[in-house]
């Protein structure tokens, strides 16, 4: 089984389309994947697969309620499968009050338990209701999740839960090797729940070519105290277009989505892209840095091939040779 909640102490790092990226690229590998989707505010995972029709509609089921042990319906009717195969809880607007309603459920129990609030374990409900009460491990071979950083009761959950985390890092300011943050949120976790919290890697992502960006990149990919196994670089256009293909980088490049202005109107259409070599390498390494997780983290067995077609004419990537991309 390959969990892990994709964690950045800061925001826009690039987390929601770097988990998107990276449950596809495990899909393509061929694990059955599944996201969940814990943050409720717009431009989540949730709106870049296009799920989640009921997510403001207060009487819908959603993932918070079934932590809560209160569900409205079974939870596999909460699942969607997205077009690219991957499938999702998608968020829910009640995800923002999740601590208050938390708070609620704990007022309740203890005082029907003669329990003190400290004992009531806060941060076991999501890992209770995944493993215990709904077995997925029975039916997916990797979960991911995209948390709520500032959502501390939501995020450790998710860290309870899945253990693991994928932390990508932006190039800001001077760019330096601070992960202080990070390490003080793992110290913390391991010592309150007397858990193992493991970093699978660090991801620098957004590195451009400036200089300052390249020693930090390389700054990240020599220090021996984290695995750094790639790094992204600046890829607005491709990212970006992922929002208006409402999937992966690897659908964006397969189906060519451009957004680009016609008649004074910016437009996003399929079949207009010009692919870049350095996009196929930029799929090169997501799918690599898929199978760094699966492969050296989790130790399972995948699919080193990835075949991406464009136009009809297929490119395979095979991740065990040295020769970077070669044309099937
Ligand atoms: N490698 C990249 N280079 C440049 N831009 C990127 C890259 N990856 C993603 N982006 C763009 O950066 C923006 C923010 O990305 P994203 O929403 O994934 O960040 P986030 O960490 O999830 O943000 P938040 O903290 O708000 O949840 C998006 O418009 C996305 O298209
Ligand atoms: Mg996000």
């Amino acid at each position: 089984m390959i969990t892990a909640v994709v964690y950045s102490e800061s925001g826009g790092t690039y987390k929601t389309t770097m988990t998107a990226n990276l449950a596809v690229a495990l899909h393509r590998m061929g694990l059955k994947t599944l996201v969940l989707d814990l943050d409720p505010q717009e431009g989540n995972l949730t709106s870049l697969f296009e799920a989640g029709g009921r997510r403001s509609d207060p009487d819908a089921d959603n993932l918070v309620k079934h932590i809560l042990d209160m569900p409205d319906g079974s939870f596999d009717d909460l699942v969607e499968t997205t077009a690219e195969g991957v499938d999702i809880v998608p968020s829910h607007d009640m995800l923002g009050d999740f601590t208050s309603n938390l708070e609620q459920k704990i007022s309740y129990e203890t005082g029907m338990q003669n329990m003190s609030r400290e004992e009531y374990p806060r941060f076991e409900l999501l890992y209770d209701l995944l493993w215990e009460t709904e077995g997925v491990q029975e039916e997916y071979d990797a979960v991911l999740i995209d948390p709520n950083a500032r959502a501390e009761d939501l995020l450790y959950n998710a860290i309870f839960a899945l253990r693991t985390l994928v932390a990508p890092v932006k190039p800001a300011g001077k760019g330096n090797l601070s992960l202080d943050g990070l390490g003080e949120l793992v110290g913390n976790m391991e010592r309150q729940l007397d858990i193992e919290v493991g970093l699978s890697c660090v991801v620098p992502s957004g590195v451009g070519q400036t200089n300052a960006h390249q020693q930090y990149r390389e700054q990240f990919e020599n220090t021996p105290e984290f695995a750094t196994p790639v790094s992204i670089g600046n890829r607005e256009s491709l990212m970006d277009a992922m929002w208006e293909a409402r999937g992966s980088a690897f659908k964006v490049v397969e189906e060519r989505w451009k957004t680009f202005e016609r008649d004074g109107e910016m437009v996003s259409e399929p079949g207009q892209r010009r692919v870049r070599d350095r996009e196929i390498e930029t799929l090169r390494k997501l799918y690599a840095l898929a199978y760094f997780i699966a492969t050296e983290t989790f130790d399972a067995d995948v699919d080193p091939l990835l075949d991406v077609t464009v136009d009809g004419e297929t490119r395979r990537i095979d991740l065990r040779e040295t020769r970077e991309v070669t044309t099937a």
